[in-house]
């Protein structure tokens, strides 16, 4: 039985021996891994630890305002934000290859890393890697980019105090050590974003889509789970397909965006099914998205359970 006691005096011992008395820097995303990792670190070694939000531009509606509010404020982290959308929208420019995508947002997110970690002068980097993340890239299945690249290209020691972790047992030591609900409970979000949900080329527009898109899907889950209709899934979120379908507006004739609703169950995101959702609910987000975000003519429901998906489109 996992024992979050336990394993947070342990991870605090082990960060103090081998953080020492260096700077360490983690980069934080708001998500559940990488703020469990930076809280375990800061009771570690206090403010020598740097927590570094990148706004890559790719973040959910309302994301880096929550960030700041809840590590910083609630938190007491150590925060540095860096705003980079321009350069991060200026690398994709013309990108449509999905490895490729993931390769450049990696890079480059090292680069703005890179940058401010000299600028801290840290010599210890702290990772909220979780072990599927290892599992999967490790098998070649996707590039999960907070695994490989930002420590060999840093050289800086590198400690991951969650890497033997499943995202359960991550949940579990987080309500310990009193990280508040809404990221505890927030849905795993994908390293690059929303970029990888936006299919083919990335643009600031097809990215305001999906945005707007993804926070009815996540609004509406929400809902029908508070009341009653639903279990809380995995993962519900939308999509934006790389292509245009004929639709009528009032009795007007539109050629507008298609998005794709996915929600799915899982208990480590290695396998996931799909599980059976109100149709109220689907008619709902469908309904919102149609009439709230502009130029997106249809919305389709994603039936295909991981494998023969992955849980991402791309
Ligand atoms: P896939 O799409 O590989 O997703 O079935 C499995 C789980 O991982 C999340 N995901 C990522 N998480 N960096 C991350 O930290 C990434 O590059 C990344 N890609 C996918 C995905 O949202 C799902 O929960």
């Amino acid at each position: 039985m996992f024992d979050p006691k336990e394993f947070v005096e342990e991870a605090v011992e082990r960060l103090r021996r081998e953080i020492g008395d260096r700077k360490a820097i983690i980069a934080v995303s708001g998500g559940v891994d990488s703020t469990t990792a930076a809280v375990l670190a800061h009771r570690a070694v206090g403010e020598n630890l740097v927590c570094v939000f990148v706004d890559h531009g790719f973040m959910r509606k309302g994301e880096p305002e929550r960030v700041r509010r809840v590590l910083e404020e609630e938190l007491g982290l150590n925060l540095r934000f860096v705003e980079a959308a321009d350069e991060f929208f200026e690398a994709l420019r013309g990108v449509t290859d999905p490895e490729e995508k993931r390769r450049i947002i990696g890079e480059k997110f090292i680069e703005v890393f890179e940058r401010v970690a000299r600028e801290e002068g840290a010599e210890v980097l702290v990772q909220g890697t979780i072990a599927p993340d290892v599992i999967e890239s490790e098998r070649g299945i996707k590039s999960h980019h907070n695994v490989g690249g930002l420590p060999e290209r840093l050289e800086l020691d590198v400690v991951e105090p969650l890497r033997d972790l499943y995202k359960d047992e991550v949940r579990e030591v987080a309500r310990y050590l009193g990280i508040p609900e809404e990221i505890v409970e927030r849905m795993p979000f994908p390293g690059p974003g929303l970029a990888v949900r936006v299919l083919g080329e990335v643009t600031p527009e097809k990215v305001e889509i999906v945005r707007e898109a993804n926070a009815i899907v996540e609004e509406e889950v929400e809902r029908a789970v508070e009341e009653g209709k639903m279990e809380r899934p995995w993962q519900a979120f939308a999509a934006l397909l790389d292509c245009k379908a004929t639709g009528v507006k009032g009795d007007q004739r539109d050629y507008g965006w298609v998005v794709a609703v996915r929600i799915v169950e899982s208990i480590d995101a290695m396998i996931a099914d799909v599980p059976e959702v109100p149709w109220e609910v689907l008619r709902r987000i469908q309904d919102r998205i149609t009439s709230e975000v502009p130029d997106v003519t249809r919305v389709l429901f994603d039936l295909t359970p991981k494998p023969p998906a992955t849980i991402e489109f791309e």
